[in-house]
C-alpha cells in the first residue's frame, strides 16, 4: 500500500483557485482535500458543492477527497457525488445515521466511503463500521476539525490501533488518513503508526519547493 498526499484547498489562494490546481499538478499531488463546513458541527463555514463543481472541472489528474464536517451528512452525499467528488469522508459524530450513510456512499454514488473521527473519539468506535466491508478509508483527525494552520496532536496509538483491526479483517486494503497539523516531522510520526494519506494545508502550500514537500511527506519510512 502506497503513501498518498491530499493538498487541503482551504490554505491555497482561494482567488487564483486554477492556477492553485495546475500548481498541485505539477507538484504530483495525488489529491485535493476539500473541507465542508456548515457551521453547526464546526465552528466554522467554508465552500460547498458549487466551488466543488468548478474544481472537478479544473482538476484533471487529482482525486476529490471530500471531507464533510457537517451536521447532517446523508442528505448531501448524492449532490456532493453529482458535483465531482471521488472520495466522500463524513464524520461518526454527526447525526446522520452511521451505517445508513456508509451503505448510501457505497451503494448509490460512484464514490468511495470514508469515515472521520475526531480527536476524543477512540479507535474503538470505528470497527463496526470496518466490518461492514464498504469503507476505503478511516481518516483520524490530529486536530480538532474547524480551521487549517493548528498544532498536531499525536493520535498514533488510535492509528496503530486501527491499523490492527483492519489488518486482522482479512483481505482488507483500508486507507488512514489524517488531518490536522503534518509537516515533514510530524508525517513520519503518522506513517510509523499507520497512516498511508496525509492531508496537508498550511505547510504544503506555505513550500518553497511543493514538488519536493510531496515526495518527503509521502516517502516510504
Ligand atoms: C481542519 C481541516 C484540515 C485543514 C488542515 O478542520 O479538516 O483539512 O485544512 O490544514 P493544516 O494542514 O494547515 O493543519
Ligand atoms: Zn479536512
Amino acid at each position: 500500500m502506497g503513501n498518498f498526499v491530499s493538498a487541503s484547498i482551504l490554505s491555497a489562494d482561494l482567488l487564483n483557485l486554477e492556477s492553485e490546481i495546475k500548481k498541485l499538478e505539477e507538484a504530483d499531488v495525488n489529491m485535493v482535500h476539500f473541507d465542508v463546513m456548515d457551521g453547526v458541527f464546526v465552528n466554522n463555514i467554508s465552500f460547498g458543492i458549487p466551488v466543488l463543481e468548478k474544481l472537478s472541472k479544473a482538476s484533471r489528474y487529482m482525486e476529490l477527497d471530500v471531507h464533510l464536517m457537517i451536521t447532517a451528512p446523508l442528505k448531501y452525499v448524492k449532490a456532493f457525488d453529482k458535483a465531482g467528488a471521488d472520495i466522500i469522508t463524513f464524520h461518526l459524530e454527526s447525526e446522520s445515521d452511521t451505517a445508513e450513510t456508509i451503505r448510501t456512499i457505497y451503494e448509490e454514488t460512484d464514490c468511495t466511503a470514508g469515515l472521520a473521527i475526531k480527536p476524543d473519539t477512540p479507535a474503538e468506535a470505528v470497527f463496526p463500521y470496518i466490518d461492514m466491508g464498504m469503507l476505503d478509508m478511516i481518516l483520524v483527525m490530529t486536530v480538532e476539525p474547524g480551521f487549517g494552520g493548528q498544532k498536531f496532536m499525536d493520535m498514533s496509538e488510535k492509528i496503530r490501533k486501527i491499523r490492527e483491526y483492519a489488518d486482522s479483517v482479512g483481505e482488507y486494503e483500508l486507507d488512514i488518513e489524517v488531518d490536522g497539523g503534518i509537516n515533514a516531522d510530524t508525517a513520519d510520526i503518522v506513517k510509523k503508526a499507520g497512516a498511508n494519506v496525509l492531508v496537508s494545508g498550511s505547510y504544503l502550500f506555505k513550500a518553497e519547493n511543493m514538488k519536493e514537500t510531496v515526495n518527503i511527506l509521502r516517502a516510504e519510512i
